[in-house]
C-alpha cells in the first residue's frame, strides 16, 4: 500500500484553541509538527499532552519577528480571533496578521514551502448577502473597532495572493466561519464559551441586542478536517475557501439549546449590541463541497455536548 508523504509542519498560534486540535492532528498524521507561540491567547495546557511525542516541538516566538528554520508546509494561525483580545490590542492584531503574514510568506518562498492560511468569515463584514460564498467582496469598515482584525486578515490576504502571483508561492486561503469546541478560552467572549460558562456557572447568559442576529457554528473536529484537506489539495487549488457550517441558528436559539443541555436555571440577559456587530452570518461551501468533498458532520447538539462536557471538566477542576 502506498503510504501518505511525511512533512516537517510549522503551525503558528499552534498553542491555541484551532492550533492544539491542528498539532494533535497532524502528529497523528506522521508528520513532524513545529508548534510556534508567543502565547498571547494561546496556552501550554493546550499542547501539554503532546510534548511526550518525540515528533513534536514547541518555540516560543513572535511572528511579528522573521524566523529561520526549515519546514515543507506552514500553517499560519498565529493572530488572536476573539473580539475582546484582538481589540485589547489592535495595533499589535494588525502587526500580527500584516507583519507576520509578511515573515510566513517570506519564509515559505525561501524554502518553497506550501503555505496555509487561516483567514476569516470577518473579511466579509457585516455581509449585504444572506449567504456568503467566496466571490462575495464584503462589506467592512476599515476604521470602526474591529477593524483591526478585518482589514488585518483582508491584507494578509491579498500578501498571500501577490506572493502567489509574483513568486508562484503554492498559497491555501481558508476563510473560517465560527468555529467552536474543547480549549476555547471560557473568558473570550465568543458566544458559545460565553454561554455554556454562563450557564455552569448559574450566571445570567448575556445576549447582544434582541438575540435575532444568526452565526453558523462548526465543530473544532469538521474545521480541522477541511484545513487539512484544503492543504493536501493540488497546486491550483488556492481558495480563497470558506469552512464552515451552514445550519444558520438565533442567537436566542443558541442559548436556549445550551440552557436545556446542561440544565440550568441560569436567566437571559439582554445588553447592548456592539457596534458593527454582524446581524448574519452564513457560509456557502458549495465550493468546499465540490473541491474538498468536504461537509460538517457534527451536528450543534453533538458539539455542544463534547464542548459543555469539557467546559464542566475544566471549571470545576
Ligand atoms: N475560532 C474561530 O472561530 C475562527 C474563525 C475565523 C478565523 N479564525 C482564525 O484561526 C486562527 C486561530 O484561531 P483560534 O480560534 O485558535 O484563536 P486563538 O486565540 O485560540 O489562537 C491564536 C494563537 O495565536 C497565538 N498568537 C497570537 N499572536 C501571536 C504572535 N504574534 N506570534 C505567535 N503566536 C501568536 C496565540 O497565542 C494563540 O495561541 C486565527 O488566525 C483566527 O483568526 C478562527
Amino acid at each position: 500500500m502506498k503510504q501518505a508523504p511525511k512533512y516537517r509542519v510549522l503551525v503558528t498560534g499552534g498553542a491555541g484553541f484551532l492550533g492544539s486540535h491542528l498539532c494533535e492532528r497532524l502528529l497523528a498524521d506522521g508528520h513532524d509538527v513545529l508548534c510556534v507561540d508567543n502565547y498571547f491567547t494561546g496556552r501550554r495546557q493546550n499542547i501539554a499532552h503532546l510534548l511526550q511525542n518525540p515528533r513534536f516541538e514547541v518555540l516560543r516566538h513572535d511572528i511579528t519577528f522573521p524566523l529561520f528554520i526549515e519546514v515543507d508546509q506552514i500553517y499560519n494561525l498565529a493572530c488572536p480571533a476573539s473580539p475582546i483580545h484582538y481589540q485589547s490590542d489592535p495595533v499589535q492584531t494588525t502587526k500580527v496578521s500584516v507583519h507576520g503574514a509578511i515573515n510566513m510568506l517570506g519564509l515559505a518562498k525561501r524554502l518553497r514551502a506550501r503555505i496555509l492560511q487561516a483567514s476569516t468569515s470577518e473579511v466579509y463584514g457585516d455581509p449585504a448577502v444572506a449567504e456568503q460564498h467566496e466571490g462575495y467582496w464584503g462589506n467592512v469598515n476599515p476604521i470602526g473597532p474591529r477593524a483591526c482584525y478585518d482589514e488585518g486578515k483582508r491584507c494578509a490576504e491579498t500578501l498571500f495572493f501577490d506572493y502567489h502571483r509574483q513568486h508562484k508561492l503554492s498559497i491555501k486561503v481558508m476563510r473560517i466561519f465560527n468555529t467552536y469546541g474543547p480549549r476555547m478560552l471560557p473568558n473570550d467572549g465568543r458566544v458559545v464559551s460565553n454561554f455554556i460558562v454562563q450557564a455552569l456557572q448559574g450566571e445570567p447568559i448575556t445576549i447582544y441586542g434582541d438575540g435575532s442576529q444568526t452565526r453558523s457554528f462548526c465543530y473544532v473536529d469538521d474545521l480541522i478536517e477541511g484545513m487539512v484537506r484544503l492543504m493536501e489539495t493540488p497546486a491550483d487549488v488556492t481558495g480563497p475557501l470558506n469552512i464552515g457550517n451552514p445550519g444558520e441558528f438565533t442567537i436566542r436559539e443558541l442559548a436556549e439549546k445550551i440552557l436545556q443541555m446542561t440544565g440550568s436555571k441560569s436567566e437571559l440577559q439582554f445588553a447592548a449590541l456592539p457596534e458593527d456587530d454582524p446581524k448574519r452570518r452564513r457560509p456557502n461551501i458549495d465550493l468546499a463541497r465540490k473541491v474538498l468533498g468536504w461537509e460538517p458532520k457534527a451536528s450543534l447538539e453533538v458539539g455542544l455536548e463534547r464542548t459543555i462536557s469539557y467546559f464542566r471538566s475544566t471549571l470545576c477542576a
